[in-house]
């Protein structure tokens, strides 16, 4: 555990995926970095679609990406970074932005597989927010529910 990255390295790599997000419409850049406990970390960003309603969260990309992987287990921290381009940047003065719900629901998914409550940091300029995934999403309903 003693080789795993600390919080501002996790959130300067969603920031560099955020650098890759496809968002024409919106306009709005997000990365997202996820850490597993092997110290693996799988990144994404946002990529939206010309129908609008389709496009996909940097969070949700970054689990399907690590599905892919076959890292479906030891989920320990996730990082996002995320604002409005300005000038070809995302905005100095962003806020932290949390997941959304379905990004949330997304994460939870792999957290209760591997049976982890990882961290949440919501990174802004000069620093970030941490939530534990129970936080934001409490009372979840996961992959356990199934099996009664
Ligand atoms: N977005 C993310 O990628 N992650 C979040 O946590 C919030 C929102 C994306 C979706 C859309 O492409 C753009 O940001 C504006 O909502």
């Amino acid at each position: 555990m003693t080789s795993l990255i600390n919080p501002e390295e996790l959130l300067d790599k969603a920031l560099r995926a955020s650098h890759q997000a496809y968002a024409p419409y919106s306009q709005f850049h997000v990365g997202a970095a996820l850490l597993f406990d092997d110290g693996t970390v799988v990144t994404g960003c946002n990529f939206e679609n010309a129908s609008y309603g389709l496009s996909l969260c940097a969070e949700t990309n970054a689990i399907v990406d690590a599905n892919h992987r076959g890292l479906r287990s030891g989920l320990v921290a996730v990082a996002v970074h995320g604002g409005p381009l300005q000038n070809g940047k995302i905005s100095p003065n962003a806020h932290a932005i949390t997941p959304c719900g379905r990004c949330r629901q997304m994460i939870n998914e792999v957290a209760q597989l591997g049976n982890t409550d990882p961290q949440v940091y919501c990174g802004h300029e000069g620093g970030y927010t941490q939530y534990s995934l129970s936080a934001l999403l409490p009372a979840a309903f996961g992959p356990a529910n199934l099996d009664n």
